[in-house]
């Protein structure tokens, strides 16, 4: 059996809790990331029939019967993930009645995955029905975007035309656009049930006044979503203020659109 403390996957998150730590997004326990792993992989690293502990979920996860994830611990800080992801990290397992994790690595101090399953296995049973190679959800609290949430309306149309209007690529990484929550109590089944329905239409969903939701194939793929809008959230917030002399326009960015043949949402731009 290979050391599961050099598995790519671990090195992954261990790498991205780093980098989201370093810019600033995951103050404290901020922000859980999950990533489905592949069970081949990962039985070469664990004895898949060792189940350390079982974890009621709370929530009906049957889709994901029998898939394995590696998710942040609950209250853990992105800081400590690369020092100790033994403690900070879990490997759980979808048990056969759907609604219990069975833990095969991690938490080591009897700690459990983040307060906000519900709405990364939801989000991941939702995505998948839309690209079945989804692996990864992230959440995060970006600065700029937490900021942006107070002085910009919360609508899905205006806020994703804005972010679009802020920098040249933005159309081009996230044509679907940015689903928009209201604020909502967090860690509930309630929030989850609400991001997974927005999930079935964007890659990209935002928690109003909380922070952001993003889920892709990949790892770097997640993390280029959110990173894209936060940049387009921080040119906003540097020029909110300012009188704007300069815009890119709803034209141009159907050029863009047609000329990286992406599929964009149409409706949100004022053609
Ligand atoms: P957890 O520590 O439970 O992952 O919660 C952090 C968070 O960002 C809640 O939305
Ligand atoms: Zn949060």
């Amino acid at each position: 059996m290979k050391n599961i403390l050099n598995a790519p996957f671990v090195e992954e998150m261990k790498k991205t809790c780093a980098n989201m730590y370093r810019l600033g997004w995951d103050e404290r326990n901020g922000g859980n990331i999950s990533y489905l792993l592949k069970k081949e992989e990962v039985e070469e690293y664990l004895d898949t029939t060792n189940v350390l502990r079982t974890i009621p979920t709370g929530f009906d996860a049957t889709a994901l019967i029998g898939e394995i994830f590696i998710v942040t611990g609950t209250g853990k800080y992105f800081k400590n993930v690369a020092e100790d992801p033994e403690t900070n990290l879990g490997i759980l397992r979808i048990a056969q009645d759907g609604t219990t994790a069975e833990l095969l690595w991690g938490y080591k101090d009897g700690g459990k995955f983040t307060s906000e399953l519900p709405a990364h296995l939801m989000s991941h049973i939702a995505r998948r029905k839309v690209d079945p190679e989804n692996r990864v959800v992230m959440h995060s609290h970006p600065t700029y975007t937490l900021a942006m949430n107070y002085v910009h309306e919360l609508d899905e149309k205006k806020f994703t035309h804005t972010l679009w209007e802020m920098c040249t690529e933005c159309i081009v990484v996230f044509p679907d656009g940015v689903g928009v929550l209201p604020w909502m109590l967090c860690g509930t089944n309630s929030i989850g049930e609400a991001t997974a329905k927005k999930m079935e239409e964007f890659r990209l969903v935002v928690w109003g006044m909380h922070g952001i939701y993003g889920a892709g194939k990949t790892m770097d793929e997640t993390f280029g979503l959110i990173e894209t809008v936060e940049k387009a959230a921080q040119i906003y917030m540097l020029t909110a203020h300012l009188p704007r002399v300069n815009t890119i326009k709803d034209s141009e960015m159907v050029e863009l659109a047609e000329f990286f043949g992406v599929k964009y949402r149409k409706d949100f731009l004022n053609l």
